[in-house]
């Protein structure tokens, strides 16, 4: 039941500070920062202790959450991962090393491609091999076929185009990648605690993201008749920036392109003109000021900006610029709710094209065929 709402899709935008809750609340009692409830995932410490190396397989959505735990699990704890789609990682005779966390992301659990490279992994049995299912379904084959069942507690999900799934993923990577920290003793108490807490504030953040609802159908307003557009992020929003281009051109049917910004000078560059939006997220953190050079690089080119930043930022619209400012977050987690505008810019303009947002043309929800 859709409710007071015009669409799944916009339903389950709103639902994400509830899933993120729920998510977390899976390993930090409300109120606790000094340590993971002794619950969480307590039956697979000793397998988490002896993984060396992670391995993540996802296609679409899914994937672009595991791009954001690769980040996480070198940064924070210092243990390499691989992230790969898994249509690709299936067919290239793939070197899966001993002690590998091979975790594949799906929000159904019925993915063909994943599952497929799930069980070629599983046939060639490296040695210390572990397996997790990060998927909103319990019941799922791959729930089924792994020896970790991680959930995300969005909820069903109806909408085609992923939206709390995929925050949910991402609320759910954080845990494991504190889970892995603490049984291996690879993150300090203090570190622990500071993330914890600001797990905690994220289900409020992200229900002030969605008071940007309003202006962002504004800035939506500019996209109605654009053939193409770019969406740029760097660190931890590239895959951010990836996943905003990969909504818009599901529901709305405009061709987009997630780009890392730094990218930017080794061809995209040359589509710059009066014509190309270009979505950039920019939150303050480490990359802020790059990030600002490579805005520049646009702006003089009249590129056309449309801004996702924090407040803290300053930064002013101007003349072919759009601001919209997010609440601060810590850098940490902040792709987690920089995905809400990126969602809401998607849907406003879907609407405003008039085209199916919950049942997009030619796509199905749950892909079994390869
Ligand atoms: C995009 C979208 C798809 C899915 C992809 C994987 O909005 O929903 O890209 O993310 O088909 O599906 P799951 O997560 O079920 O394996």
């Amino acid at each position: 039941d859709k409710g007071e709402f015009k669409h799944y899709m916009l339903k389950e935008i709103y639902e994400q500070p509830d899933a993120v809750r729920r998510t977390v609340e899976m390993a930090v009692d409300n109120g606790t920062t000094s340590k993971l409830r002794d619950d969480f995932l307590q039956r697979h410490e000793a397998q988490l202790k002896g993984i060396k190396h992670v391995q993540v397989i996802a296609c679409g959505t899914s994937y672009h959450s595991g791009l954001v735990a690769k980040y996480w699990f070198e940064s924070l704890i210092r243990v390499p991962c691989s992230v790969e789609v898994a249509s690709e990682f299936r067919y290239r005779n793939p070197v899966v090393v001993d002690n590998t966390l091979v975790i594949c992301i799906s929000q159904s659990g019925e993915t063909a491609d994943t599952l497929s490279a799930l069980r070629d992994i599983q046939k060639h049995t490296p040695k210390g091999l572990v397996s997790l299912a990060l998927c909103n379904v319990p019941t799922s084959s791959l729930v089924r076929e792994t020896d970790i069942f991680l959930p995300t507690l969005a909820g069903p999900e109806i909408g085609v185009a992923s939206t709390k799934a995929f925050t949910t993923q991402l609320a759910a990577l954080m845990l494991l990648v504190l889970k892995v920290g603490v049984v291996q003793e690879r993150m300090t108490g203090d570190n622990l605690t500071t993330l914890l807490g600001q797990l905690q504030q994220l289900p409020g953040q992200l229900h002030a993201s969605l008071n940007l609802d309003v202006p962002i159908k504004v800035m939506s307003e500019h996209f109605e008749y654009k053939k193409s557009c770019l969406f740029l992020g760097r660190g931890l929003q590239f895959p951010i920036a990836l996943e905003g281009a990969l909504k818009l051109k599901e529901i709305s049917y405009i061709h987009a392109e997630g780009y890392a910004a730094g990218e930017l000078k080794h061809g995209p560059l040359a589509l710059v003109d009066k014509d190309m939006p270009i979505v950039v997220l920019a939150p303050k953190d480490s990359m802020f000021d790059k990030l600002k050079a490579n805005m520049q690089e646009v702006h003089a080119r009249h590129g056309e900006l449309f801004v996702f930043a924090s407040e803290e930022s300053k930064m002013v619209a101007e003349d072919r610029m759009h601001v919209v400012y997010v609440p601060d977050v810590c850098e940490t987690l902040a792709p987690i709710v920089y995905s809400v505008p990126v969602q809401l810019l998607s849907y406003h303009v879907a609407v405003m094209r008039g085209t199916d947002v919950d049942q997009p043309r030619n796509l199905a929800k749950s892909v079994t065929v390869e």
